[in-house]
This record gives structure tokens, sequence and C-alpha cells, in this order.
């Protein structure tokens, strides 16, 4: 049965229901969220409430990290609809400040993780990790939680927010939940709404392909031409490519010399929708 859950707007408010819970010796996870949620970021909640005693699920559309030209405004946003899936995914209280409480006037400080963040969707998005790493960071201090979640959908932010609560030796552990994907294969994603009917059908050659180059590489063929072949896939199906890439796994760095297992990664847009997804690649030595 769905409870009433309970909303926090207020760092404030926040503060005091965590109080109350450590207070009664609880644990907590976090899971930072962005909204107009799906079965991705429920997956994200079950593994938080199978981990901890109390689970917040924060909803902030972060401004910071989108560019100036990126889909800020449209992001899609559904509140209502968000309350009610948490209410039923047995969240116990949703953290949604609005901007100013979290960027109040005169905010001035930007936390950037150096290595990781360059590449990949980092080069296409100059200033997206920056974004991501001051709000998770500024998250992770307000909720001080013993577990935070963050989906490998997004893994290359997944490996940079690791990098960055080592680093800033931040006392909470990141957990990892695998990618959740629709029937046809698409990866869940709050943009999949903004695609048309005609590019909802286009969208999952973006997981066949990366399957596809998985598989080439497990069997031993070469990276350079499956990944010809993959650009290729994807423009015939109407994908503009940002990237298509097969990498390290911890470092994100192009392979080199024998390893066990590689990450393929790929961003492509179907209009003006930016999609990401990511496969893993055993690989033999
Ligand atoms: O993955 C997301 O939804 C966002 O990047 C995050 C981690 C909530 C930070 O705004």
């Amino acid at each position: 049965m769905a409870k009433t859950i309970a909303t926090a707007r207020t760092l404030a408010e926040l503060r005091g229901h965590l109080a109350k819970w450590r207070k009664a010796g609880e644990t907590v996870a976090l899971v930072p969220t962005m909204g107009a949620l799906h079965d991705g970021h429920l997956s994200l909640i079950e593994l938080a409430r199978r981990s901890a005693d109390r689970v917040v699920v924060s909803i902030f559309v972060n401004p910071t990290q989108f560019g100036p030209r990126e889909d800020f405004r449209t992001y899609p946003r559904d509140e209502a609809g968000d309350v009610d899936k948490l209410g039923k995914a047995g969240a116990d209280l949703i953290f949604m400040p609005d901007v100013v409480e979290m960027y109040p006037a005169g905010f001035s400080t930007t936390v950037k993780i150096c290595d990781l963040t360059n590449d990949l969707c980092g080069a296409a998005r100059p200033n997206h990790f920056d974004g991501v790493a001051t709000v998770v960071t500024k998250l992770l201090i307000q909720c001080d939680p013993d577990y935070a979640v963050f989906g490998e959908k997004d893994y290359q932010q997944l490996l940079a927010v690791r990098r960055l609560v080592r680093d800033l030796d931040i006392p909470v552990e990141i957990l990892s939940a695998p990618i959740m994907r629709e029937p046809d294969g698409l990866a869940f994603s709050s943009r999949n709404v903004k695609l048309t009917p005609a590019q909802r059908k286009s969208a999952p050659v973006l997981y066949q392909t990366l399957s596809e180059i998985a598989r080439d590489l497990e069997s031993g063929k070469g990276c350079d031409a499956t990944l010809v072949k993959a650009r290729f896939k994807l423009e015939a199906a109407g994908f503009r490519v940002d990237y298509v890439s097969v990498r390290h796994p911890e470092t994100l760095k192009t392979l080199e010399g024998p390893v066990r297992q590689a990450r393929v990664l790929a961003a492509a847009y179907l209009g003006q929708t930016r999609l990401i997804d990511n496969v893993p690649v055993p690989l033999k030595d």
C-alpha cells in the first residue's frame, strides 16, 4: 500500500528528518535524481531500501550541469507523478529544494574533478561534470548519508562521483545499480519521453549497436573496424553520433595492452534528444 511520503523543500526541513532518524540509530541512503522518475530510478530506490533503514530521494533539476544551449528549460518535470511513484516505492523522504535553496545569491564555489571528466560526455558538455560534482558534493554534505546510489547508465558520472568521494574523504559508500531497459533494449531515461514516435522506434538501435560491438570484441575482432561499422549503423538509423568508444572500465582511458574487461560507451542524438548508453565487455587475454 502506498504511503504518504514526507517532503522537505528546505535544508532545515531535511536536517529535521535526518536528525530524528540518526537519534534512533537508523542508517540513511540517498538517491540523487533530477525527477521525471522511471523504472531505472525505481531500481536505485529498491537498492537503497535494501541497504539502509531510511531512503531519501532528492529531486533537483540542477541548472549548473546544463550548457547554455542544452535542455534545462525543457528537461521533463513531473512533480505529482514523482511523489506518487516514490510513495509506492517505499522511499521515506523527498528532498525537493528550489534553485535558490541550493544556490543562494552570491554562490561562488565549483567542485571540479580533473581526471575522468574531460573526455566522452565531458568533451561535448564542457562544464557538465563541474555542475554534477558541485551539486553531488552539496547533496552529500546536506544529507550525510551512509550510502548514495547512482546508476550505471551514467557510467562516466558514476566513476567521477566515486573519485570525488575518495578525493574529498566524504564518508559515504557509493552503490551502483545496473542499467534498466525497456523490453526492446532502450535504456530507461527521463529524456525518452522527448522522442517522437519515429525516433522512439529507432532508439533501440543504440543498445543493439553497443551489444554488437561487445560481441565483436569478445570474439576477438579488432576495435577500429567494429567502431567504424557501429557508427555507420547508428547514422543509418538516424542518429547524430557524439561518440562511440571502447574504454578501460575504471580509468576510461582508451585500451592499451591486454585487458580482461572493457566498457563500450556511446552518446548520440535523435533530433534534439541526446541519448547515452554503455555495456560491459569481458575480453580474452
Ligand atoms: O544523474 C542525475 O540525474 C544527475 O546528474 C544527478 C546525479 C542527480 C546530479 O544532478
